[in-house]
């Protein structure tokens, strides 16, 4: 290991996570009542500008009136480069209690973002005398936000989370989409020649670059990477085979944008039973293999060593976190 530590956020079940627009406030009641393990309340982009106050006082009451039981909440605030987003922090935390946990900055795109963001949020917590330190999840949707994510990673303690946020990042850096996650025909490979060969095409993953980067600048801060919306919440089979690439290269959760995908990001995020056995298999096998002085071993054929422990031990704590063990 670096000598240099990584402290971890503070542990939360981020697998779902559902948009719920602030200016709807009928869907407030049954966010609250669905299984998702987070709920943000939107202020930004599914809110128009007319909606603004009225959405930011819907969010209020419902911070203070509704139970929200044990989920972890949420408020996405406007941008930093709106008229909005001043009023938003200071409003929900002068007026929205004690209730919630986290704020989710938009579009952030410098640690000085987050910096002026803390220095806000410190300042009226300071004031109110408020107990809860509310924690920060940044979404990187931007080429400026991705060319600076390490430090935008490490601005502020109050960081818990990084978010991918698919359809701005697409449109900052102009890729040829216009759907909000998923793949394109565009972005693949055509096998090459060969004799009596047909030749295939081969989608490819066009996020992958910038999921990855964003679970090493995650996950180098001890944050939780997070895997932002997938829009065509008609197709449960394209959402699985994004969440479980998603999850594969190290996320911890994605968006929920309507009710239906919640289920399958908390089933998805969870780690399978076979998961979880072979895990512990890996335990114990290392833990005999240490007891008669011996580093590495070979389970069903493969090696396993020192590195699988710490592989294993990362996927029983996160089962245990998912059944509340
Ligand atoms: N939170 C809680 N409940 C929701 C919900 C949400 N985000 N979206 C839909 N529902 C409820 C509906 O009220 C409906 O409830 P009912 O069965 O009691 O009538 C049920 O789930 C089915 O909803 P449906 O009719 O299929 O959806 P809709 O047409 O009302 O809304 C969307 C579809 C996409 C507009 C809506 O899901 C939505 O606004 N999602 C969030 C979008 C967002 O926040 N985007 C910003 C981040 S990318
Ligand atoms: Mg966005």
């Amino acid at each position: 290991m670096s000598f240099t530590t990584v402290d971890p956020a503070p542990a939360r079940l981020n697998r779902s996570e559902l948009a719920v627009p602030g200016g709807r406030p009928e869907l407030f009641e049954k966010a609250a009542r669905s299984q998702a393990d987070v709920v943000f309340l939107d202020l930004e982009d599914a809110v128009a500008p007319v909606e603004k106050e009225p959405a930011r006082r819907n969010i209020i009451s419902a911070l203070r009136d509704i139970d929200w039981g044990d989920k972890t909440l949420s408020v996405r605030i406007n941008g930093l480069d709106t008229p909005y987003m001043y009023r938003d922090v200071i409003d929900i935390l002068e007026q929205g209690g004690e209730r919630l946990d986290l704020m989710m900055i938009p579009k952030v795109g410098a640690a000085s973002d987050v910096y002026a963001l803390d220095m806000l949020t410190t300042q009226v917590e300071t004031a109110m005398g408020r107990k809860k330190r509310v924690g920060f999840e940044l979404i990187i949707e931007s080429a400026l936000g991705m060319a600076n994510i390490d430090a935008i990673a490490a601005a502020s303690p109050r960081n818990e989370s990084l978010h991918f946020g698919v359809a701005d990042y697409a449109a900052s850096i102009q890729a040829r989409t216009v759907g909000i996650g998923g793949p394109h025909p565009d972005y693949g490979v055509l096998t090459d020649p060969r004799d009596g060969e047909t030749r295939a095409y081969h989608w490819g993953d066009m996020w992958h670059y910038a999921i990855a980067r964003l679970a090493v600048a995650a996950r180098a801060n001890g944050l939780r990477p997070i895997d932002g919306p997938f829009g065509d919440f008609s197709d449960p089979d394209g959402f699985r085979a994004q969440a479980n690439r998603a999850a594969a290269l190290g996320c911890e959760g994605k968006w929920a944008i309507h009710p239906s995908q919640i289920d399958e990001a908390n089933a998805l995020f969870s780690p399978s039973e076979e998961d979880i056995a072979a895990a512990r298999r890996i335990l114990q096998t290392m833990e005999q293999a240490q007891k008669e002085g011996r580093g590495a071993a070979s389970l069903d054929g493969k090696l396993i060593d020192i590195a699988s422990i710490r592989q294993a031990e990362s996927l029983v704590r996160r089962a245990d976190r998912a059944t509340g063990a």
